[in-house]
């Protein structure tokens, strides 16, 4: 099964339902090295993907490849903990489904993190980039998660893609690492299909194309949450410097992503949960948390 229908991304948000009495307003994707992050939701309700009708398999190191579902700052999130990759032989609409599943759980909000290789001269191994807009050169090239039968109850058949990433959201982190003294940069992510890291001439082609960090995902999922009508917040670690200089020796590893990661952790969850904690504050998230609250044990 490669694509899919609303009955099937039902199928596996009414199966969640069944599996946690609480109801998600934020959904959170964990990148790679950047999962340990799901450690701090309490009351969670933890799900493995391999139980969730139609789910893939997460098959790379460092992704745990579970759904944690509870309570982070106020907030009641969903998070992914591990996504699903191109690279892993997955179709894109399987990459992208668990966002679908999401709003269909009715999430409106979706925070999406990863790793990336830095492209811009000026971005260095540690920094967090607010993705202000996105070059999906894999979609750009035919391998677009929206490809096949629009499914018109997410959105309409040729969705605009200026304003993927939500302005009010962007403004809140810059916001929120400044109250924090987390330096944060702003940029354009680019996503490619990998697994290989890229070339020096690619790399010096990616950068005259406009882009500041480059990655193997997050553009299709924020692309489909946007064409569900979700609000975006994309979050860029920097984990290495992609390398244009065709004489360097240096080469990237999946090794130095996951070191990098753990550096970045710390940093990348001050600002994460006090993004929350501003979400927390908002009417929407507010009532979602009071109905929680509200809602009767059902047991299990
Ligand atoms: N290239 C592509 N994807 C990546 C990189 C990179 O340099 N670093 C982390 N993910």
């Amino acid at each position: 099964m490669e694509t899919f229908a609303l009955t099937h991304y039902d199928e596996a948000a009414d199966y969640i339902r069944r599996r946690t009495r609480q109801q998600p307003q934020i959904g959170l994707i964990l990148g790679s090295g950047l999962s340990e992050l799901a450690a701090q939701i309490e009351e969670a309700d933890i799900i493995p993907y391999a139980e969730i009708p139609h789910f893939p398999v997460s098959t790379v190191a460092g992704h745990a490849g579970r759904l944690v579902i509870g309570r982070l700052e106020g907030c009641v999130v969903c998070a992914m903990q591990g996504r699903f990759h191109y690279y892993e032989g997955y179709s894109m609409q399987q990459v992208t489904l668990p966002v679908r599943v999401m709003k269909r759980l009715g999430v409106q909000t979706l925070i999406l993190t990863n790793a990336a290789g830095g492209l811009n001269p000026r971005f260095r191994v540690g920094d967090i980039m607010v993705i202000e807009d996105h070059i999906n050169l894999i979609g750009m090239a035919g391998v677009n998660p929206l490809r096949g039968p629009n499914l018109d109850d997410f959105g309409p058949r040729f969705p605009a893609a200026n304003r993927i990433y939500t302005p009010r959201l962007r403004t809140l982190a810059h916001e929120v690492a400044t109250e924090l003294g987390v330096p944060v940069q702003r940029g354009v992510y680019l996503q490619l299909s990998g697994p290989n890291f890229e070339s020096p001439a690619e790399v010096r082609m990616l950068q005259r194309l406009g882009a500041d960090a480059v990655g193997m995902s997050t553009a299709a999922e924020a692309m489909v949450a946007h064409h569900a009508g979700m609000e975006t917040l994309g979050l860029s670690t920097i984990t290495n410097v992609a390398i244009g200089d065709l004489e360097a020796t240096g080469q990237p590893s999946h090794e130095e992503v996951m070191e990098a990661g753990k550096v970045i952790v710390p940093r990348l969850k001050a600002l994460l949960l006090g993004v929350l904690q501003r979400l927390a504050g908002e009417g929407s998230n507010r009532q979602a948390v009071a109905a929680n609250q509200a809602r009767p044990t059902e047991g299990g």
